[in-house]
């Protein structure tokens, strides 16, 4: 008997880690088709663009992008080869008819709920089939229909905990494209991190657009129980989570940085502008002093804590002082890592109709100012490494032979020169110096 023949997918994620987790398990939910992954969209038989919505140039690489693959998708056809089209993600779920309409090419359209339904589709596309499917938000349905299986890369993985967001920041599209806030189950979430511990995955990263509003509404404890719960499973040592809403960041999550020592030191918690008036038509619901006072508990509860953080310059009616303000958080907060952007107007979104909007050479001008900023702040933050032991989690080769490369608990990626039987393992390593975008180091005890 002859094996069916093997089908290629080629997935292109932009945007955030959901999508890269979004993006696996779609490649999860297609591999009893028959599908494996391949890098190269000219071999393959169904790609699948899993896009962002979050700015307008993210957006719109889409359209690019679409352009490029129905050239690929013509030449294949030369050659007597389909190619079938997809759009996945928060470009899908917000202007999934636009795309239809626009671009021809494309086969079928699937929002973020949906992933479980795409074999189906799948097997019934056709551009007269292939119309907006699933634009309805049920993340319930969708956690429970995607395969038990995940096929692990590495020894990190995410793991979606939580989706959606109710917060209705002024110039975010998040809570249209993804919903309502919804969280999974622990028990659905350990088991989950149980089968990635058995495949040697020994750190993972929880996701949520909000994640430390996890089980907010519901009893169980929130965010801090679920990574003390998770804590216990063997062979897991490693948990982190992304990301963080100021007005979330309780009592129990910051006393689980003081206590639960398989959760790292690392703490994505935007903050977005530094002025009260800003922040307010942000509607982001705290001021820069809450957001300070804040940081600073959680610094006395793990004063190693390296802070990052989202900034937006520009938003509407921003003035040359507000942004004086947003510096000044900056300096007393002291970042070690950050995203900073130029406001996007972002059609829908109450601050897209807001008076002043902000010339875009300004916004340029003040996203200089406060990269540069940051940069040296990231620099100190790793140049303090130096002469430091800290334990790396070893990840994958390095670019050199004899390198192999990981990371800190703080997140940063550490070379070293050490044997490949390292990889996977967690390895005391002496810092010996930090380049413009990793650390260096050597093992400092061979692991048994
Ligand atoms: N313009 C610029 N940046 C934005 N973000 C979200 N919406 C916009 C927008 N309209 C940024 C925020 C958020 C991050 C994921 O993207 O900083 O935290
Ligand atoms: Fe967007 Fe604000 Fe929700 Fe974050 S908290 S996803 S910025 S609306």
């Amino acid at each position: 008997m002859s094996k069916p023949p093997q089908k290629r997918l080629y997935i292109k994620t932009y945007g955030c880690q959901m999508n890269v987790y979004d993006s696996e398990r779609m490649a999860d939910v297609l591999r009893p088709l028959g599908y494996a992954l391949t890098d190269q969209p000219d071999d393959a038989d169904l790609v699948v663009l899993n896009t962002c919505h979050i700015r307008e140039k993210a957006a719109d690489k889409v359209y690019s992008e679409l352009g490029r693959i129905r050239r690929i998708k013509e030449i294949r056809a030369e050659a007597g080869r389909s190619t079938r089209i997809a759009v996945a993600g928060c470009v899908a779920q917000a202007e999934g008819e636009e795309i239809m309409r626009r671009a021809p090419v494309v086969d079928l359209v699937i929002g973020p709920q949906s992933y479980h339904r795409l074999p189906e589709l799948i097997a019934r596309t056709s551009r007269q089939l292939g119309e907006r499917l699933a634009a309805d938000f049920q993340p319930e349905d969708k956690f429970d229909r995607l395969p038990e299986e995940r096929t692990v890369h590495g020894y990190s993985a995410f793991l979606t905990v939580q989706e959606g967001c109710d917060k209705f920041c002024t110039f975010c599209v998040v809570p249209y494209t993804r919903g309502a806030e919804f969280s999974r189950g622990p028990e659905a979430i350990e088991a989950e991190a149980r089968r990635l511990a058995d495949q040697g995955v020994r750190e993972v990263t929880l996701l949520g657009q909000n994640v430390n509003a996890y089980m907010k509404e519901q009893d169980g404890g929130g965010l801090a129980a679920l990574v003390r719960r998770l804590a216990k499973v063997p062979d897991l040592d490693r948990i982190r989570y992304t990301t963080s809403h100021p007005r979330d960041m309780d009592e129990a999550l910051i006393s689980a940085h003081a206590e639960v020592e398989a959760l790292m030191p690392y703490l994505h918690l935007p903050v977005q502008a530094g002025s009260d008036r800003v922040l307010k038509a942000m509607n982001r619901g705290h001021t820069a002093l809450h957001y300070l006072r804040l940081v600073e508990k959680i610094r006395a509860a793990r004063p190693d804590i390296a802070l990052s953080g989202d900034f937006i310059v520009g938003f509407p009616g921003e003035s040359e002082a507000d942004f004086e303000e947003t510096l000044e958080v900056v300096r007393e907060a002291r970042y070690a890592s950050a995203f900073s952007f130029k406001y996007s107007r972002r059609p829908g979104t109450p601050a897209a109709a807001m008076p002043g909007q902000v010339a875009e050479e300004v916004k340029a001008e003040r996203l200089q100012r406060l990269q540069g900023l940051l940069e040296e702040q990231r620099q100190a933050f790793n140049r303090a490494m130096a002469g430091r032991t800290v334990p790396v989690l070893f990840e994958r080769p390095g670019r050199y032979q004899g390198q192999i490369v990981g990371r800190s608990p703080y997140l940063q990626a550490v070379h070293a020169e050490a044997p490949e039987r390292l990889l996977g393992q967690i390895v005391p390593v002496r810092i010996s110096g930090a380049g413009s975008n990793s650390l260096a180091g050597s093992v400092e005890l061979e692991a048994a």
